[in-house]
């Protein structure tokens, strides 16, 4: 191992990232997360992954179009390949598995898993949603197959991979599709082990949703941590149960097989990178179709009761208000009615005075005419 000179890159069987140095890291202790910038110098980049969504700072981008996975059902009989690499159990994926709705095409390389420790408070997913972890975080690599010729290439290349991200949670339901992985790792419990297992159905393990997604620009989560990888975190997280978590969390070791002491491979993620002004966006808005919990449920029940509630107190209060008016009104008006009487006399006595006058006038002239 000492003896690989510095700097020479050797691949692992598959596709691997290339492994640069002798150095071999870890998440903890001497190689640990905070000294990797050290011996890879993207690590220290400023377009880092996982990170934290704060889904009230996402931009919402309404072409971010639900993505199509190609061919990841169609399976075939050539079984797929489990192995070990110390720092997580990778899958190979064929090369006809695909992705689409993304601006180029995508080929599948390999999926993983990122895990906990089981403890109460701790962590095991890598992207977090409103400082929220998940227990546990599935990824699916492509590379830009339109842009380069293979993996290996692609990932030092702008545009280079395509990761999904999906997270996983625990609840009383095991998840048959995720034992298709979950029941070989007892035959990769240690470093550098590999296995053929049986093909399986890669989109079962996929989120229902695939039209809600937040989407960055980000790295690699392990060294050397390049800085080409268009992320794509699902929205829908799915669920497995708390037994099938135990043994991802306690059935591989970081060590080889020949190694005197044994590690156990847990906590095998990267904490969350800053976003550095890059924008998370989101390819759907808090509105729309969002699923109700029972909670939400409940929240929006108790809310509307409330708003009828209070809309009652304030038609009643208008009504109340326009019968006062209304009262008023009448009041005035039989107020003025009592007046009326007063006015229409003073108008009569003014006719009849008028009258009067006119009267003695007639008279007056009457006279006149009979004397001469
Ligand atoms: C990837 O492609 C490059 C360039 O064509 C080639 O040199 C390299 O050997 C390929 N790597 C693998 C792992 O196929
Ligand atoms: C990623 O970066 C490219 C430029 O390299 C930019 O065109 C694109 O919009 C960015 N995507 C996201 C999701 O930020």
């Amino acid at each position: 191992m000492d003896s690989v000179a510095p700097f020479v890159l050797f691949l692992l069987p598959g596709l691997q990232w290339a492994a640069a140095e002798d150095t071999s890291w870890t998440y903890t202790g001497m190689v640990g997360q905070s000294e990797w910038s050290e011996h890879f110098p993207e690590c220290g980049g400023s377009s880092q992954s996982p990170v934290d969504v704060v889904t009230s700072q996402t931009k919402y981008d309404p072409d971010l179009s639900p993505l199509t996975p190609l061919g990841y059902s169609q399976h075939g009989n050539r079984p797929f390949t489990l192995y070990n690499n110390g720092h997580t159990a990778v899958i190979e994926l064929p090369d006809w598995m695909s992705l689409g709705g993304l601006p180029w095409l995508f080929s599948a390389v390999q999926m993983h898993l990122h895990w906990g420790s089981g403890g109460p408070s701790s962590g095991g997913s890598e992207h977090t949603i409103n400082g929220q972890s998940a227990e546990a975080e599935l990824h699916v690599v492509h590379f830009n197959s339109e842009l380069y010729p293979n993996a290996s290439v692609a990932m030092t290349q702008r545009n280079g991979l395509a990761v999904l991200g999906i997270l996983i949670v625990t609840g009383e339901e095991t998840n048959p599709s995720f034992n298709n992985i979950i029941n070989y790792l007892s035959r990769v419990r240690h470093a550098d082990q590999k296995v053929l297992i049986p093909a399986f159905d890669v989109q079962s393990l996929l989120p229902t949703d695939l039209g809600r997604y937040y989407r960055y620009n980000g790295s690699l989560t392990t060294p050397p941590c390049y800085q080409t990888v268009i992320w794509t975190l699902f929205h829908e997280r799915v669920q497995i149960s708390k037994a099938q978590l135990l043994k991802m969390e306690t059935l591989l070791y970081s060590s080889r097989a020949e190694d005197p002491d044994r590690m156990l491979l847990q906590d095998n993620y990267r904490a969350t990178q800053p976003l550095n002004h890059r924008v998370i966006f989101a390819s759907f808005t808090a509105e729309s179709g969002k699923e109700l919990s029972s909670g939400e449920v409940t929240a929006i029940v108790i809310g509307i009761m409330c708003g009828c509630v209070g809309l009652a107190v304030i038609v009643r209060f208008i009504i109340k208000t326009v019968r006062f008016f209304a009262y008023l009104r009448r009041e005035r008006v039989a107020v003025n009615r009592m007046k009326q009487p007063e006015k229409e006399n003073e108008k009569q006595q003014e006719m009849v005075l008028n009258c009067t006058g006119q009267a003695e006038k007639l008279e007056e002239r009457s006279s006149a005419q009979s004397e001469p």
